[in-house]
C-alpha cells in the first residue's frame, strides 16, 4: 500500500502482483490476483473443489449475453449468500434516488452552492451521504444522482453495496480507504475511484474530516472515451487506472450489511465480515485514477474547443454520442490560442451541468465557485463567464499563459437534474448567483464602420 497500513486482519496479496504496489495497471483489463498461493483455480472456472475450501461465485456486471460481458470469478471463504440473510428497511433519509421531484423545489435556474459545512455529528459513508441532483430513473437504469459526502467516522462492523449504481468518488478533503471484497483502495483529493455495481465494501477514514463529490451512475457503466481524432494517446491513459490485488479478512464478528436497492435502503445481520474473498480474476473490479495523470489537449492556435476534449470517463447512454454521463475534468493547463476568447463561452446546453471545484479557482468564475463548492446549470439554462471573467478575457494581452492552481470537474448527463430538498434548502446555496451576470453590459452600436 502507498499510503496507510493495512488492518489488522486484512491479507492482501504479495506486492510482485502489480506494478504499484497493491494495485494493478490497466483500465478493463482481465486482470488476475491471489492473496494465498494456489487459491486462484489454472485453467477453469468450476473445479469440483476448490483450493483451501474456498466457494467459487461469479459476480457479474453484465448481462451473460452482452457483446463484451464484464465478470469477475470470486473465490471466497463463504458464497455471497451467507453474508444476506432477511431484510429490513432502514432510513437514509438525505441519500436520494431518482425518479425524486419534490413538488415545491425550484429546480429551474442557476445554482451554485458554498460547501456544505461540516457539523459536530459523527458521520459515516452511509449517514453522510448528501444527495444534491437526480437525474432519470434507477428503475429502468437510467441516469444518475450527485452527492457531496462528509465522513468523519470509520464504518465499523459495517458494510454496504449498492445494487442501483456504480460510484464515482471525488475526494475533495481528506483520505478514505474502501476495503472491498476485491481488495482496497485509498484516495486522497486528486484521485478519484470508482466502485462498481453489487461489490461490498467497508470506508474507513483514514485522514478526516472527509467531504468529496459522488458521481451514482444508475446506467451502463463509464468507460473511456472514443478517441477519433486525438489518436491514441494523451488524454486518460489506460495504464494510470489502478485496480486493487486481492485482500481478504477471515473474522467472526456480529455485522451487518446496507443494501441500497431501487432507491430503498435494507439492512441483515450477519456473523462474519464479507471481505472474504481470497482470489479472484476478471475484468469487474473497483479502481481508482490520479486525476494529475490527466493529459489534456486543446487548442493550439485559435478558438476554444468543446469542454468534451476533457472528458475522462464516459458513460453511454441508449443513443450513440449523447451520454448518461461524462466526468470532465478542467485541470491546470496552458491557453495560448490567438485572437480567441479563451474561458468557455456562453452557452445553452441540452446536457445538464454540475460542476464541483476540488481546489483552486476556475477560468470563468474567479469568484465564488470555491473549492468545495457545487454549481448546477440545468438543460437548456443559459450560463457563462460572468463580468470579471468576460472583461478580463476580452482584453487581456494574448500570450501564452498558464493556468495554474486550478482543478474542477463535471458531471454532465443527457437528464434533466431535480435538486432535492437538502440541496434547496439545507445546503448553503448562494442566493446571489444569478446577479454575476447582471452587470454585463450592452455594448452593441450599430454605427457603420464600429467594430
Ligand atoms: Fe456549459
Amino acid at each position: 500500500m502507498t499510503s496507510a497500513a493495512l488492518p489488522d486482519q486484512m491479507i492482501q496479496a504479495p506486492s510482485n502482483q502489480g506494478t504499484t504496489e497493491g494495485y494493478m495497471p490497466g483500465f478493463g483489463n482481465d486482470f488476475e490476483t491471489e492473496a494465498l498461493p494456489g487459491a486462484l483455480p489454472r485453467g477453469m472456472n468450476s473445479p469440483q473443489k476448490c483450493n483451501y475450501g474456498l466457494y467459487g461465485e461469479q459476480l457479474s456486471g453484465t448481462a451473460f449475453t452482452a457483446e463484451r460481458p464484464e465478470r469477475s470469478w470470486c473465490y471466497r471463504i463463504r458464497p455471497s449468500v451467507k453474508h444476506s440473510h432477511r431484510y429490513e428497511r432502514v432510513a437514509l433519509p438525505y441519500w436520494k434516488t431518482a425518479p425524486h421531484i419534490p413538488q415545491d423545489v425550484t429546480s429551474l435556474g442557476q445554482y451554485r452552492w458554498d460547501p456544505i459545512p461540516h457539523s459536530d455529528e459523527g458521520l459515516t459513508w452511509l449517514t453522510g451521504m448528501r444527495t444534491m441532483t437526480t437525474a432519470g430513473d434507477v428503475n429502468t437504469q437510467v441516469g444518475m444522482a450527485s452527492h457531496v459526502y462528509l465522513v468523519t467516522q470509520s464504518m465499523q462492523e459495517s458494510y454496504f453495496y449498492s445494487a442501483d449504481s456504480e460510484m464515482l468518488v471525488v475526494p475533495q478533503e481528506g483520505r478514505l480507504r474502501f476495503a472491498t471484497e476485491l481488495g482496497i483502495i485509498d484516495v486522497e483529493p486528486q484521485e478519484i475511484a470508482i466502485l462498481p455495481r453489487g461489490l461490498v465494501y467497508r470506508v474507513e477514514v483514514l485522514q478526516g474530516p472527509a467531504r468529496g463529490f459522488v458521481c451514482e451512475n444508475y446506467g451502463q457503466k463509464f468507460d473511456l472515451p472514443g478517441r477519433g481524432p486525438i489518436g491514441a494517446n494523451c488524454m486518460a491513459n489506460p495504464r494510470d487506472f489502478k485496480a486493487p490485488v486481492a485482500a481478504y479478512e477471515d473474522r467472526e464478528v456480529p455485522s451487518t450489511l446496507t443494501v441500497k436497492w431501487c432507491g430503498q435502503f435494507h439492512e441483515t445481520r450477519i456473523g462474519q465480515s464479507p471481505l472474504d474473498v481470497v482470489a479472484w480474476h476478471g475484468n469487474y473490479a473497483p479502481y481508482k485514477y490520479d486525476l494529475r495523470t490527466y493529459c489534456p489537449v486543446g487548442a493550439i492556435l485559435f478558438d476554444h474547443p468543446d469542454p468534451s476534449i476533457f472528458t475522462v470517463l464516459t458513460a453511454p447512454s441508449g443513443q450513440p454520442g449523447t451520454a448518461n454521463i461524462d466526468f470532465v475534468l478542467f485541470r491546470d493547463r496552458w491557453m495560448v490560442a490567438e485572437n480567441t476568447f479563451r474561458p468557455p463561452w456562453y452557452h445553452k446546453n441540452i446536457m445538464s451541468e454540475l460542476m464541483g471545484n476540488i481546489y483552486g479557482q476556475y477560468d470563468a468564475k474567479p469568484k465564488g465557485f470555491i473549492p468545495g463548492g457545487v454549481s448546477l446549470h440545468n438543460m437548456m439554462l443559459p450560463h457563462g463567464p460572468d463580468k470579471n471573467a468576460f472583461e478580463g478575457a476580452s482584453n487581456s494581452n494574448l500570450g501564452p499563459e498558464k493556468l495554474e492552481n486550478t482543478m474542477s470537474f463535471m458531471f454532465e448527463t443527457r437528464f434533466p437534474q431535480h435538486l432535492t430538498e437538502f440541496a434547496a434548502r439545507d445546503a448553503p446555496l448562494q442566493d446571489d448567483y444569478i446577479d454575476c451576470w447582471t452587470s454585463l453590459e450592452k455594448k452593441f452600436d450599430g454605427a457603420p464602420g464600429r467594430k
